[in-house]
């Protein structure tokens, strides 16, 4: 059973997934603990209703980020935490936590990256007027959104569309490929080589992009 740390900020619907995909017993995995800097994050609530401990944590209270994200590291290794889960948590991850656990930081973005890093991929994708956007699940490296890519799903975007819209639409395929890019790892199925991500899957052509089907 591979041990999970999360890091969300907000709604915690990634999370909600995660945990849900446990309880099924597709992620061979626990959640063995949230960490928050919102104290008002609704993700802590799923945590508590699925007996999970919730530790708010908040840069205001250390003395510098670096220090807030050793003090973040340091929970997690206390609590015996394999693979950090980045959802939603609205912050760059700095040195501290990426040095404690190298390639092993996941995050979820919603666009194809590179295309859109940061703030409002959705926004942006349909500000752009591209036709195809979706999400990617990467390794966290120093940058912001420029980590090693181990999965992407592909995500039509119409005409008419709104961030909202679209972000819904996306976020179907978010709850998929997550739990999926978490179990790969828990399988010993990813290894890194430089930026690239090897899938060792019977079908790796066939997993490694998930497309909507045809009139999503
Ligand atoms: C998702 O859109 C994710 O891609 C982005 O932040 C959002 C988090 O949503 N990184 P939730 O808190 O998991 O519902």
């Amino acid at each position: 059973m591979l041990k999970l740390g999360v890091l969300a900020s907000g709604r915690g619907s990634n999370l909600q997934a995660i945990m849900d995909s446990i309880k099924t017993g597709y992620l061979p995995a626990s959640v063995e603990v949230l960490v928050t800097d919102n104290p008002g994050a609704y993700a802590i609530r799923r945590a508590e209703d699925n007996g999970i401990p919730a530790v708010v944590m908040q840069p205001s209270d250390h003395p510098s980020h670096d220090a807030y994200y050793s003090a973040v590291a340091e929970e997690l290794k206390r609590r015996g935490v394999e693979l950090v889960i980045l959802a939603g948590f609205m912050r760059i991850v700095r040195k501290p936590l990426i040095d404690a656990f190298r390639m092993r930081i996941m995050n979820i973005h919603p666009a194809l990256l590179p295309s859109f890093p940061g703030l409002h991929g959705q926004r942006q994708a349909v500000d752009y007027g591209v036709k195809i956007s979706g999400c990617t699940v990467h390794f966290v490296d120093e940058g912001m959104d420029t980590g090693p890519v181990i999965i992407q799903a592909a995500v039509p975007v119409h005409h008419d569309d709104t961030e909202e819209s679209l972000s819904q639409r996306i976020l179907k395929y978010e709850h998929r490929i997550y739990p999926y890019a978490i179990r790969l790892f828990a399988e010993g199925r990813l290894s890194v080589e430089g930026r690239i991500v090897k899938v060792d899957a019977p079908a790796e052509r066939d997993v490694a992009v998930v497309n909507p089907p045809l009139g999503d």
